[in-house]
């Protein structure tokens, strides 16, 4: 049976907790799609690096083109990060036909829309869930769950690292640098943590939830964004006392074709739901004017929550393959088998 190759491009926080969940769950990929799913070929910077999961050495390689131009990889897993170099292969790697998983959500702000034409012109998939929301399903929630809505207003938690900063300095009084420092070593930050404190990456994360949920562009030029660096530990001691959290709050509103996208450090009352979001969870408040009010929620960031989101697009693109490795008609996903105690 032919198993479906992947190029891997990363193998950092994300890119180990893939290896681990396409080793771990095999059984429930083969079951989803009909067919094995191999990594073939890994790029990184540094093929002699200790890795912390068992990989073969052979399949690293510091050379994109090894990966990008192989004639038998199907689908390019993107968790290396970056915009300009990294928009180059993936755009390489969809001319070649090859279909596109990325978690980069600074790549599909900024280039989403010409990397999805590519993909489009090619016949390609190009998926991006864990974008957004780490391990959390929203994107497809808006764009599949909530496809017959018009959403007016998104508001919630979209950054991992803030949050985590946020809730360990109300919490337990530490201090803001050396919660960052934790926040880096768990892998939630970003390589430069700057996107993260400074609100840019949470801006991002709205511009692509706006996007998709208001069904129109939205420029990330035109985000108000306002990060946490200045916030003191004394501002949330003061906060703390008057019955107020604080969060880092993205927020988009749409009125007619005025579209409002922010995101700003906001004081929320204790008992706003939000304000329990603790740690590196994240959550969403969407409102829709047929659904009313929803909420999604949590894991925001982190390598197996966020390679979860990663490896169901995965199987989302394998499944639109529609191919049968054995040659028969489109791939059927089964349903499971009865557990022992039902069928008694
Ligand atoms: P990371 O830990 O820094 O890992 C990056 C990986 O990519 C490393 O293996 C690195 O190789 C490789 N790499 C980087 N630049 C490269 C280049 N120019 N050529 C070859 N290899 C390169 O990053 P991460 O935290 O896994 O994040 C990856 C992506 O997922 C980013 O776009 C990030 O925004 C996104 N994301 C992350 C999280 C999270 O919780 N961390 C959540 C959602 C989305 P070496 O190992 O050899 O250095
Ligand atoms: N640095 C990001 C965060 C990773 O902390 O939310 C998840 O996108």
């Amino acid at each position: 049976m032919k198993s479906i190759s992947i190029g891997l491009l990363g193998l950092g926080t994300v890119g180990t907790g893939v290896v681990q969940i396409i080793k771990n769950h095999q059984d429930k990929l083969m079951h989803q799609v009909g067919c094995p799913v191999e990594i073939k070929k890994i790029l990184v910077q540094n093929v002699h690096k200790k890795r912390p999961v068992e990989i073969d050495p052979k399949i690293l390689t510091s050379s994109a083109d090894e990966i990008l131009l192989d004639q038998d990889i199907d689908v390019i897993i993107e968790v290396m990060g970056g915009i300009d170099a990294t928009k180059d292969y993936l755009i390489t790697a969809l001319r070649q036909g090859k279909h596109v998983v990325t978690a980069n959500k600074d790549l599909m702000a900024l280039h989403g829309s010409e990397l999805l034409t590519v993909a489009s012109e090619y016949g390609c998939d190009l998926f991006y869930e864990a974008s957004v929301g780490g391990g959390i399903p929203i994107l497809r929630g808006l764009v599949d769950g909530l496809a017959s809505d018009r959403i007016t207003q998104m508001m919630g938690i979209v950054n991992g690292t803030t949050n985590y900063i946020l809730t360990k300095m109300s919490n337990e009084g530490r201090s803001y640098d050396e919660v960052l420092k934790e926040a880096q070593d768990l892998g939630f930050a970003e390589a430069d943590p700057t996107s993260d404190v400074e609100g840019l990456d949470a801006a991002r994360k709205m511009t692509i939830l706006a996007t998709l949920g208001f069904s129109m562009h939205i420029d990330l030029d035109d985000v108000q964004v306002k990060g946490i660096s200045n916030v003191t530990e004394e501002d949330i001691r003061y906060g703390k006392k008057l019955g107020y959290t604080m969060k880092l709050i993205g927020y988009a509103h749409r009125e007619g074709e005025k579209v409002e996208v922010s995101v700003a450090p906001t004081f929320l009352s204790n008992n706003h739901p939000l304000a329990s979001v603790q740690n590196e969870y994240n959550a969403v408040y969407v409102y829709g004017e047929a659904v009313g009010e929803t909420m999604f929620y949590g894991p925001g960031a982190g390598s197996l929550p966020t390679a979860s989101a990663v490896v169901s697009d995965l199987v989302a693109v394998i499944k639109n393959l529609r191919i049968d490795v054995n040659g028969k008609s489109a791939v059927t996903p089964q349903y499971p088998k009865q557990l022992k105690e039902d069928s008694e």
